[in-house]
């Protein structure tokens, strides 16, 4: 099978290895030339190139079985989204449209489920991003699922949590340094994924005989934003962080405060994908283990 990776980075590198490792052969693309040892490293042929720019794509010769885009929008905000998620989707698309892929797979993610309830949430629950970026996300999201099926390509979605691994992780670094702040009565429910997992699970969809065009990518287990952090305080014996009061709309916040419990069922168990990590205690393991060297 040869599987060609758009934005081949913190995901699609480790994706990549594994896929090599299976025996695929496999096509990175990213604008810089910056991780292109790294990739060569890890058997995986690197190409420049920008999503945005449809004469880039047009220069990806060959055949490729299966299509992933793990491009991200480099913490940029909505014109970025718009640019990079959705002009990328878009040009994506226009470029795959006299090809015979096989399977394109796009790893959206869990903000697009805007439910502020506490509940769980699954693929079947309504979508409602509330921010304008969320909303970027669920028309990105519609340009791939429009496209399933045109020319026997079959498209399946991702919607993928809060990404955690080696150098990754927002509230855990922002604990270390000092500038995690609790939120009141518990806070809102964290749902993360590790690297590893996000990689495994784009590869479980993509060997499958008949996918659905729609799964969330989380660990097996939501956790408390509180909880989160009390758990880091007693790993590595630093005081809790201060508490503040957030306003419900999330204030500035680009994609606003949700509180839902993200459900794997339909990845788990209908796909048959075995998380690695299923919590984030597992995950956060290693790196907290590196975290208490030298202290
Ligand atoms: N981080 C999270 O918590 C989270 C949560 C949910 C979903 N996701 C999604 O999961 C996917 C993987 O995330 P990640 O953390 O692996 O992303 P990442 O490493 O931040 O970015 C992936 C790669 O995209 C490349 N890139 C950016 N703009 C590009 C463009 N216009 N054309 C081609 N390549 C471009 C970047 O390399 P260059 O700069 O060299 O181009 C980068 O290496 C992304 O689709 C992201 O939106 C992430």
């Amino acid at each position: 099978m040869r599987v060609l990776i758009l934005g081949c980075g913190y995901v699609g590198l480790a994706l990549g290895r594994r896929l090599v490792a299976s025996g695929c052969s496999v096509v990175g693309l990213r604008r810089s030339k910056i991780a292109d040892q790294e990739l060569i490293a890890a058997g995986i042929e690197p190409v420049q190139g920008d999503i945005t720019c449809l004469a880039d794509l047009d220069r990806l010769k060959g055949r490729f079985d299966g299509v992933i885009n793990t491009v991200s929008s480099s913490r940029g905000g909505a014109d970025v989204y718009r640019h990079v998620y959705l002009g990328g989707a878009e040009n994506l698309i226009t470029w795959a449209r006299d090809r015979a892929i096989r399977r394109m797979i796009y790893t959206s993610s869990t903000s697009v489920y805007g439910q502020t309830d506490g509940g769980w949430v699954s693929e079947t629950d309504p979508a409602e991003a509330a921010g304008e970026t969320g909303r970027l996300l669920l028309a990105t999201e519609s340009v791939f699922m429009q496209a399933n099926s045109s020319n026997g390509m079959e498209v399946v979605v991702l919607r993928v949590g809060g990404i955690y691994g080696p150098d990754r992780g927002h509230l855990f670094r922002q604990f270390l340094a000092g500038e995690a702040q609790l939120e009141p009565r518990g806070g809102r429910w964290i749902n993360m994924i590790h690297r590893d997992d996000v990689a495994g699970a784009i590869e479980t969809v993509l060997s499958l005989a008949n996918p659905q065009g729609l799964y969330n990518a989380v660990d097996d287990e939501p956790v408390l934003q509180g909880d989160f952090l009390a758990y880091l305080a007693n790993k590595t014996g630093r005081l809790l962080p201060p508490m503040v009061e957030t306003n419900v709309s999330g204030g500035n916040r680009k994609r606003g405060i949700t509180h839902k419990k993200v459900s794997n069922r339909r990845l788990r168990t209908e796909a048959g994908w075995v998380p690695l990590y299923p919590n984030f205690r597992k995950g956060y393991a290693a790196q907290i283990e590196e975290s208490q060297k030298g202290v």
